[in-house]
């Protein structure tokens, strides 16, 4: 029996194209709303099925995480037989211990709730920490988009250009483009003072004259690469900044941010629908490219239903 597929409200192209490439099926999932808002779903065709639940938890994000609790819980009471919650992208992460005392510890409560609702195993791309395995009460398998971004990005990385950290948290991450792309590593230090302003000024490494590719595993509202950009400009990186990210949220003003910015391209996946608004090509007219994952995540299905090694697909921590 083929695996079956189920789409969030906010993937049904990804999951179509990832149904045709892995040669799955797409069961039905109707959500309904009552009057109140509150969402109904119903999902069919999935009794005895190794069920694969493509969705997120991007903008609006308390109404999609319910929605794909709810969808899980609708699977696992038609009586899926194997359910995996298969999430491009997974917020709270960031919040993965207390940063400040009276905090919640968001990625745990998030975790916790796809467990209780019957996801049976959670497929990730590129988790904002690989701390987040630790949070899951249920087996988590963390898949990377970094190769499909680093193919695109590479006639734009010549010799000589380097792979910018706008971070300290992203340093394994800028690691792994540079290993990819054969480049070296540079490293901004950011201190953050709220939840869209940040403060950049140090920098570890040369940049000076070299073209410059700054990688995150996401753009929320660009603060963290505006303030990068802004550093590497004035350290003398040559101003047609490549900035790429897994996850473009972009969010709040990023895109007049960014817009703003000296930047020669900006690449990001369809693991969330690009800006908030969805506006083709990003919100504000931001020229974003978008790479899709959708033959990552058909290779995903595809192996786990035949119960196969996930191996060079996972993040390398
Ligand atoms: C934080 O550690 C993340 O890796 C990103 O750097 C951050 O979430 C991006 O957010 P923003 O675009 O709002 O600065």
């Amino acid at each position: 029996m083929p695996a079956r597929l189920v789409s969030g409200s906010a993937y049904a192209a990804l999951v179509q194209a990832v149904a045709a490439a892995s040669a799955s099926d797409e069961a039905a999932c109707d959500l309904q709303r009552f009057p109140d808002g509150e969402l109904r779903p119903t999902v069919t065709g999935i009794r005895g099925g190794d069920v694969y639940v493509v969705a997120g938890t991007g903008p609006p994000v308390s109404d999609s995480i319910v929605e794909l609790l709810l969808v899980l819980d609708a699977c696992r009471r038609g009586g899926a037989e194997r359910i995996t919650a298969v999430m491009p992208y997974f917020g709270y992460a960031r919040q993965d211990r207390r940063g400040r005392p009276g905090e919640a510890v968001g990625a745990r409560v998030v975790a916790d709730a796809l467990a209780g609702a019957g996801a049976q195993r959670l497929v990730v791309v590129d988790p904002h920490t690989p701390a987040l395995e630790a949070m899951c009460g249920v087996p988590m398998e963390m898949v990377t988009a970094v190769p499909v971004l680093a193919r695109a990005l590479a006639p734009d990385v010549p010799d000589g250009a380097v792979v910018v950290a706008p971070d300290l948290g992203a340093v394994k991450l800028a690691e792994r483009y540079a290993s990819l792309l054969g480049r070296t590593v540079a490293v901004v230090r950011k201190t953050r003072v709220s939840g869209d302003a940040v403060h950049a000024e140090e920098l570890v490494g040369d940049v000076a004259g070299r073209r410059a590719l700054i990688v995150d595993d996401m753009i929320s509202t660009g603060g963290t690469i505006e303030a990068a950009i802004r550093v590497l400009v004035a350290a003398g990186a040559v101003p047609e900044i490549v900035v790429a990210a897994t996850h473009g949220l972009l969010v709040g003003t990023a895109a007049e941010r960014l817009g703003a910015a000296p930047i020669r391209r900006l690449v990001v996946t369809d693991s969330v629908p690009t800006g908030a608004a969805g506006a083709p090509g990003g919100p504000g007219g931001l020229p974003v490219e978008v790479q899709s994952i959708a033959p990552l995540l058909a290779d995903v299905v595809g192996r786990l239903h035949r119960d196969e090694e996930l191996a060079d697909l996972l993040v390398r921590t």
